[in-house]
């Protein structure tokens, strides 16, 4: 059955690539991938693709218009080569913060990025932690989505005890700390920092809504973009007496000074997946980075043999929603 699947990526994340095809046990597709002088893409696969079913796997990660329009090249390249099927993996998808007009003259960036993925030939699309489950809507294609909490929760498990307080670093947040809390065993107790945002990498600190007084607390979002929620939640937290704070997300954007504000912030643990190449440098003593690899090659496996994906989140009854 696994001679018609086929997995291909772009430059976004390779080592993922190679992670999720050493656990399908198949060889990654060949592509050749090389810039024209003026920076266009050029590229050609070198492996056949005609009837097969292809997953093309490719963060939309900074450099964000490098890495979607790789995919999106990918995509198109693909299906002109006569493949039968083809999944767009997207372990992280970016532009997702944009997905609704919350003023006047401004675009949804979310949807013109699911359209361009439409348009390129995508059949399917399978992504891990949406900024936002709706976004799923965007498509007109089947989407599996993913969740990454029961990967993260492996390793928090072997760190923090059970009834450590979740913290949600905004109020946005609340649904995917309830899922964590419950995990913990802690599903009464959260905390919400009450943020407010003034622009892309400015937040203010209004409050914290819970007693986090003598509490371990681990701080939980989807994604760590520029760091101030994070950094700044870990440091009214301990400032109002949590005697230790942890913090876990999904994706590491970890653009700006993140990796600056990560190193000054007040935490003893940070756990991040793999979603996205992660920077370590500076970070490495208190990092834990947690793979995805094995959770998407179990859902391509069950994507080609047309099996339930929503197995792989079965025990995941409050799945991370805005
Ligand atoms: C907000 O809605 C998200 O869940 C994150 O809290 C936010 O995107 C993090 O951004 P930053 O790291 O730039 O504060």
């Amino acid at each position: 059955m696994l001679d018609r699947l086929r997995v291909f990526s772009g430059n976004a994340h390779p080592e993922l690539a190679r992670d999720i095809c050493a656990h399908l046990g198949i060889p990654q597709g060949n592509v050749v991938l090389r810039r024209f002088p003026d920076g266009e893409i050029d590229l050609k696969i070198e492996t056949d693709v005609r009837g097969a079913d292809v997953f093309i796997m490719q963060p939309t990660c900074p450099p964000v218009h490098e890495n979607l329009f790789e995919l999106l090249t990918l995509i198109d390249c693909v299906k002109r080569a006569s493949a039968d099927r083809i999944t767009a993996v997207i372990p992280y998808f970016g532009y997702a913060r944009k997905d609704r007009k919350d003023e006047g003259r401004t675009p949804i960036t979310a949807k013109l990025v699911a359209n361009l993925i439409t348009t390129a030939g995508a059949d399917r699309v399978l992504a891990v932690d949406l900024h936002a489950a709706q976004i799923q809507g965007f498509f007109d294609i089947p989407v599996d989505h993913l969740y990454a909490r029961p990967v993260i929760m492996e390793q928090l498990r072997k760190v923090v005890r059970k009834g450590t307080m979740v913290v949600s670093p905004d109020v946005g947040g609340v649904k995917l700390a309830r899922a964590y809390a419950k995990d913990l065993g802690s599903e009464t107790e959260l905390a919400i920092v009450d943020k407010r945002r003034i622009s892309g990498d400015k937040t203010v600190i209004e409050n914290v809504v819970g007693d986090v007084r003598g509490r371990e607390v681990v701080i939980v979002d989807d994604m760590v973009s520029t760091g101030g929620s994070i950094a700044d939640a870990a440091r009214i937290v301990r400032e109002r007496g949590a005697t230790r704070v942890h913090i876990a997300a999904t994706h590491a954007v970890l653009c700006g000074s993140a990796i600056e504000k990560l190193q000054n912030a007040p935490v003893e643990k940070i756990f991040f997946t793999d979603t996205i190449p992660i920077p370590a440098k500076g970070l490495m003593d208190r990092l834990v980075v947690c793979s995805v690899a094995s959770l998407l090659a179990r859902a391509i496996d069950r994507i080609h043999r047309s099996e339930s994906v929503s197995v792989l989140f079965d025990s995941q009854p409050t799945p991370p929603s805005r």
